[in-house]
């Protein structure tokens, strides 16, 4: 029963395997089969040999069966007088060899027994080792040390952190946005004000289609939230284009700090004040809701 399974199993193994050839196929597993059949004829000869001869030779049988325990008994012996010897175990009757002359007190007496080879090994191998250590990281520099690995792992967590960062500086918009206070962005920001809003805000933001954007006169408010709100949807019935669709939100992001940091810069050329007078900023300690500027910013307009 259990050859049938076997035998099936491993035909099923050549079919998936096959040679693509159907009668190559069958031919192989004939031969397969075939060896299989001489495998199981030779063992069952074998066997029938082996019995026959105790019945007619049982002295050799026996005389087999007893070479085989003593081999038996022999590795034992082996394995256990290399164990012993790897512990540094004698046998008791060895003891009163071991014991230390003239080291005796109050009829306590100490056995000089040999330290153990499992200890020896693990000292001469912790000595080696140290040599192999100080070779490594000392004297050729192959491996890193604490200093080193420090270092790396900082430079890895720097990689994983800018990558986080341009990963959600992508995934902020005109309500979660806040100024950037390390000034980074804003420093990005500046060549991309250069490229697309300097035709129309002027190149140091004085204005010129567009409005000033260094005076303290805004349209549509001037804290970040705002200006980051008008360069993403821009306002076209007015002519300044929404930005949403050709900037990422990181880009907005930078321009919209650069904006920031034009204020009160008083370029050459400024373009006359529109719209409110922001006279405290947030970061001035005001707080004029965009809301309100934005509303009177359109009546006030005066483009
Ligand atoms: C085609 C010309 C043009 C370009 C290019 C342009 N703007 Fe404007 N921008 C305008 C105009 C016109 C206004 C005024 C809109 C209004 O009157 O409401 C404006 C208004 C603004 C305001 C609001 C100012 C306020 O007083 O509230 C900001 C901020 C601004 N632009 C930023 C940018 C940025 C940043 C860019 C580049 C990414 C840019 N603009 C590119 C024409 C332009």
């Amino acid at each position: 029963m259990n050859l049938i399974l076997v035998m099936s199993s491993v035909s099923g193994t050549l079919i998936a395997i096959g040679t693509g050839n159907l009668y190559n196929d069958i031919f192989y597993l004939a031969v397969f089969f075939v060896l299989i059949a001489v495998l199981a004829a030779a063992i069952t000869i074998n066997k029938a040999l082996r019995s026959m001869l105790k019945v007619t030779m049982p002295e050799v049988v026996k005389e087999e069966e007893r070479l085989k325990a003593e081999k038996k008994l022999s590795r034992k012996n082996y394995w256990k007088s290399t164990w012993n010897y790897i512990m540094g175990l004698k046998p008791l009757e060895q003891e009163k060899d071991m014991v230390i002359k003239n080291h005796e007190y109050d009829g306590i007496e100490e056995l000089n027994n040999p330290i153990p080879v499992w200890f020896n090994a693990l000292f001469y191998s912790s000595i080696v080792f140290a040599v192999v250590y100080l070779l490594i990281y000392q004297v050729f520099g192959w491996g890193l040390n604490q200093d080193q690995e420090y270092e790396r792992e900082m430079a890895k967590a720097e990689v994983a952190k800018q990558e986080f960062l341009a990963q959600s500086a992508n995934s902020f918009d005109e309500n979660t946005i806040e100024v950037d206070e390390t000034g980074t962005l804003a420093a990005n920001g500046k060549a991309l004000f250069t490229t697309n809003c300097a035709a129309c805000h002027g190149a140091n933001g004085e204005g010129t289609i567009g409005p000033n954007l260094t005076d303290r006169f805004w349209l549509h408010g001037g804290e970040i939230k705002d200006i980051f709100k008008t360069v993403k949807y821009g306002v076209p019935e007015k002519g300044m284009v929404p930005w949403e669709q050709t900037l990422t939100p990181a880009q907005i992001a930078e321009v919209s700090n650069f904006i920031l940091t034009l204020r009160d810069t008083k370029p050459a050329n400024p373009k006359g004040a529109e719209g409110v007078e922001v006279t405290a900023y947030e970061s001035e300690g005001g707080a004029a809701p965009a809301a309100e500027s934005e509303a009177s910013a359109d009546s006030t307009a005066t483009n």
